[in-house]
């Protein structure tokens, strides 16, 4: 089977309780950003991810933080390479490419465009429409000039309502059991954040590999202000921007911006 077929039926055996979760998260979408104006598309599917070819080796030595890119846009199929290694489904469990702990899956990803404000739904290998804001800008601290700016930025948000879970209290619960005077309830609660912000580490270093190997710039950043690139996203106050990545082709010379 291909690796395209094969993806493809993962996608299929997850079933109808994803579906629920794409209403909810629909309904979500246009509860925080309005509801839609037209009856636009409001979703957009990717290709199935593609094989990505170049050996780890290369994509390791080829892994480095670029910050001019070119203002082309960055094809579909690019884009679906970065998000299969950022959070794609790889086994019919519905878990990701990179782990997260207790499997709380906290991290949610938007995807800032000149056209919009997109967010990654990886049960169904798309994107759904948000806002067509450019807030590429707003994920800068200083002024950007258009045509300077990436052409995707991803923005890595922690939504914390996912980690107070059972997994969590039990972990309370078998503390209690151990023993354990020194677990106290801050250490429990300083790990919970912690793992938060590794699993956000873990997605942008897969993104970095993943453009390493299609040849592509990008760079993880948190110099930006969270509270206000918050507020653009509509963002609950259980969440909150972890970190963003700018991916893109790298720019060629200085007058790339020009033309
Ligand atoms: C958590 C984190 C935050 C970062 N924040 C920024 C940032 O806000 N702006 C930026 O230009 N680079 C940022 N970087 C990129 C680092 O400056 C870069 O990784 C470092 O200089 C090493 O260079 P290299 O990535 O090319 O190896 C960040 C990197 C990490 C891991």
């Amino acid at each position: 089977m291909s690796i395209k077929k094969k993806f493809q039926a993962k996608l299929a055996e997850i079933g109808s309780e994803l579906e629920d979760h794409f209403d909810e998260l629909k309904s979500e979408i246009e509860r925080r950003f309005g509801p839609r104006k037209n009856d636009g598309e409001v979703f957009r599917a990717l290709p199935a991810p593609a094989g990505l070819m170049m050996p780890l080796g290369d994509a390791l030595a080829a892994r480095r933080s670029e910050r001019n890119f070119s203002n082309e846009p960055l094809p579909d199929p690019l884009l679906a390479n970065l998000l299969y290694a950022a959070d794609g489904i790889n086994r019919s469990n519905g878990k990701r490419t990179t782990p997260s702990a207790f499997n709380w899956r906290e991290t949610e990803i938007y995807v800032l465009k000149p056209n919009g404000i997109w967010r990654w739904v990886p049960e169904r290998n798309g994107l759904i429409f948000c806002s067509p804001d450019d807030i590429r800008g707003e994920t800068y601290l200083v002024e950007m000039p258009l045509a300077a700016l990436p052409p995707v930025i991803l923005v890595y948000v922690t939504n914390f309502e996912r980690t107070q879970d059972l997994v969590m209290k039990l972990a309370s619960v078998i503390v209690d059991k151990a023993k354990r005077s020194d677990w106290t309830e801050e250490r429990l609660e300083e790990a919970r954040v912690r793992s938060t912000h590794i699993d956000v580490g873990l997605k942008m270093q897969a993104v970095a590999l993943a453009a390493a190997a299609m040849k592509l710039a990008s760079v993880p950043r948190t110099g930006f202000l969270a509270e206000e690139l918050g507020k653009k996203l509509h963002l609950k106050p259980t969440e909150t921007v972890a970190a963003v990545q700018s991916v893109g082709y790298p720019a060629k010379s200085m007058f790339d911006h020009i033309f």
